[in-house]
């Protein structure tokens, strides 16, 4: 390899970990398997070694941290990670602390009220100072060595530089994903047409589970500590142990109070109630624990939960309103959304006039009439639903809400999909689908042609300037001036943006087209597959079914996508245009096809996949696949039962013999 080809390839194994680096913590979808991406990582390292004057300052090699895994091994905890026992009424917390005045008698006794943090539970093992293992509660004996991921956590810190620190100590804490990080993520997952998490708990189990090193600590997680366990050191209260966490470099919230009676304690549970939406994560109550450990001792523990301490949750805030009707939105797809219209109300702090009813089975399972006073309530999930009906308020004329037959926007009937739950509007001319479909197109996550508004292509549509993406391209000059409200630069910009937008890569392109199901992430995934828009339109659902993630669903729709004429139609009117529908990076393509000129024969069955999409596998890599064994031959592909004729000729000719675990290993499956 000379030095220049070093230094190119270095740039481009650095890309390419960068980039699937993304995927697994942006996207928590990692195209790739990690032993994959270990690969890659060696490769990148390997080649850094040997030309060290290349690697890049930001190298994803210089981040400390060790490969991730999604497997995590079981472990058990030094003491078990019991849970609380827990209420929702101010009079049982009141209990709570009564009962300890009463089984301490004469004793004085202190309450630490400290917020109960909505995320997940671990436990910090250090030795020395030094970070050792980090496992999750699991079920309060074992849980998972999740310790490499965790590493990626900065507020959890690798080293405790302090004179006082003991040889060993346990920490225990909560990961919790912020709000702002939640609502990014959410952002970019619906900008990439994927379902939004429901809860910063669910996004915060789901990126602790594919943190990754190398791409640099990653934002998104916080690491709250609420416990101190060290056998050596002589502490009297948990107090002391919060405050060494603290001294120690830990993230330790300061929302935490000594409270003396009940009184206190209910007003650091209404304090942290109305306040709560000013903190940076979410929290689901307030935990009430006796500070002295000599106490905490005394007063012992059940099997499941301590005796010294318990949470007082919130409930989920919810009101009632009055239905005043259901409207159905038609989205990109002709999927039909019927949304509640309310009658506004305040709830948590924000005006509520909508809540999402979902699909056609949320309107059966409530009953809904119009006119009902519903209840509406907002959880941890950030978008307010209709969650029950009160039937006694009912109007004794009021009658069943039902469904709409016929498309709100084109009048066409509607057809049924998925268990009958989900109404579509079978007409792809309908007027709201092909409006969302070049609003999608020209987004900022697809072509990005930014020049072009939502209010631009309102009025393209009234005037019949266009009606597909494809139309855009055969805009002129005269044709936007032309409209009212346009000037010269305007125009200008808008012929740019459309031109520039031809060099957007084959996945937005592909994404840009908006194939049902198909978001960002999904779509980058299939462009890196195949190759070109006619390998694809030519696959099976089985193949696409090979790429991970995409699920029996996405592949159904991208074939059927296929088999439509106006949208093979558009497709070649938009390569005539110019765009992109291919691979564009041949250093990508070349990285795709690791099987180039290799030749195979498939001989037998295989428990993974069927012998087609292995076909379609191995010759969408550059490989070519065989009928019959020959001295030319590179591998016999043999799965259960494989021809003894070929099994034995290819032996006889000393043909490599591949079972299916290594097939899979050299297609990255
Ligand atoms: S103390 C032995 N303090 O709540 C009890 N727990 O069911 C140890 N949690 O999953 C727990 N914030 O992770 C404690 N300030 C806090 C907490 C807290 C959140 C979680 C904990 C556990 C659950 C208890």
């Amino acid at each position: 390899m000379t030095k220049k080809e070093a230094q190119q390839e270095i740039a481009r194994l650095t890309d390419l970990v960068r980039y699937h680096n993304k995927l697994y913590h942006q996207y928590a979808q990692p195209t790739i398997s990690d032993y994959a991406f270990d690969q890659l990582l060696a490769n990148l390292a390997q080649l850094e070694a040997q030309f060290p004057e290349y690697q890049l300052p930001d190298s994803p090699t210089k981040v400390i941290g060790e490969t991730p895994t999604k497997n995590f091994e079981t472990v058990y905890h030094q003491y078990p990670m019991r849970s609380l026992s827990n209420t929702y009424s101010a009079a049982e917390a009141a209990h709570f602390v009564q009962r300890i005045a009463k089984q301490l008698p004469g004793e004085s006794i202190e309450f630490f009220c400290e917020l109960k943090f909505d995320g997940i539970a671990i436990s910090l093992v250090y030795e020395q100072g030094v970070l050792k293992r980090v496992v999750t509660r699991g079920d309060g004996t074992k849980g998972d060595d999740i310790t490499r991921n965790a590493r990626q956590i900065k507020t959890i810190p690798q080293v405790i530089r302090a004179q006082d620190v003991p040889p060993a100590f346990e920490a225990r804490g909560e990961v919790c994903m912020p709000w702002s990080e939640f609502e990014r993520l959410n952002e970019a997952r619906k900008a990439h047409g994927e379902e939004p998490l429901a809860n910063p708990r669910n996004a915060a189990a789901g990126t602790l589970k594919t943190l990754r090193p190398g791409s640099g600590p990653p934002r998104t997680l916080d690491c709250y500590l609420y416990a101190l366990r060290a056998e050596v050191m002589a502490l009297d209260t948990h107090e002391e142990g919060i405050r060494l966490l603290e001294r120690w470099g830990f993230n330790v919230s300061d929302t935490y109070q000594k409270c003396k009676d009940t009184q206190e304690v209910l007003d650091y549970i209404h304090y942290w109630e109305e306040q709560k939406k000013n903190l940076p994560v979410g929290i689901d109550g307030v935990v009430i624990k006796v500070n002295r450990l000599a106490q905490q001792n005394s007063l012992g523990t059940t099997a499941k939960s301590p005796r010294w301490a318990t949470a007082y949750k919130y409930k989920p805030a919810h009101v009632a309103t009055i239905l005043e009707e259901i409207v159905y939105q038609v989205g990109r797809t002709g999927a039909i959304t019927p949304v509640a219209q309310l009658q506004p109300i305040l709830l948590a702090g924000t005006r509520v006039k909508r809540a999402s009813l979902h699909n056609a089975g949320e309107i059966e399972r409530l009953q809904l009439h119009l006119g009902d006073t519903v209840f509406i309530e907002k959880g941890g999930d950030i978008i307010p639903r209709v969650i029950g009906v009160d039937t006694t308020q009912r109007k004794a004329h009021s009658r069943p809400a039902k469904f709409v037959t016929h498309c709100p926007a084109c009048g066409t009937v509607l057809a049924r999909r998925y268990a009958k739950v989900l109404y579509y509007c079978p007409n792809a001319q309908c007027s709201p689908q092909i409006r969302a479909m070049l609003e999608h197109f020209v987004h900022s996550k697809a072509m990005d042609i930014q020049a072009i508004g939502k209010k631009t292509i309102a009025l393209w549509l009234e005037k019949g300037l266009v009606r597909t993406p494809a139309d855009l391209y055969a805009l002129r000059e005269g044709d936007i001036y032309a409209l009212e409200g346009f000037k010269d630069l305007s125009t200008r910009n808008i012929l740019q943006g459309i031109e520039q937008s031809k060099r957007q890569p084959f996945a937005r392109v592909l994404f840009a087209i908006g194939i049902r199901h198909v978001g960002a992430v999904v779509a980058e995934k299939i462009a890196h597959h195949y190759a070109s828009v006619d390998r694809l339109a030519q696959t099976s659902a089985e193949e696409l079914m090979t790429i991970p993630a995409v699920g029996r669903e996405i592949a159904h729709s991208v074939v059927a996508y296929f088999q439509i004429s106006e949208n093979l139609q558009l497709i070649e009117a938009l390569k005539k245009a110019g765009l992109q529908l291919y691979t564009i990076r041949p250093e990508a393509a070349l990285a795709s096809q690791p099987l180039a000129n290799k030749t195979f024969v498939i001989s037998g069955t295989f428990e993974s996949f069927g012998r087609e999409a292995l076909r379609g596998g191995i010759e969408s890599r550059g490989g070519k696949v065989l009928a019959g064994v020959s001295r030319k031959l590179d591998y016999l592909v043999a799965g259960h039962h494989p021809g003894p004729a070929k099994l034995a000729q290819a032996e006889a000719q000393g043909i490599h013999i591949v079972d299916e675990a290594a097939i899979k290993q050299m297609m990255g499956w």
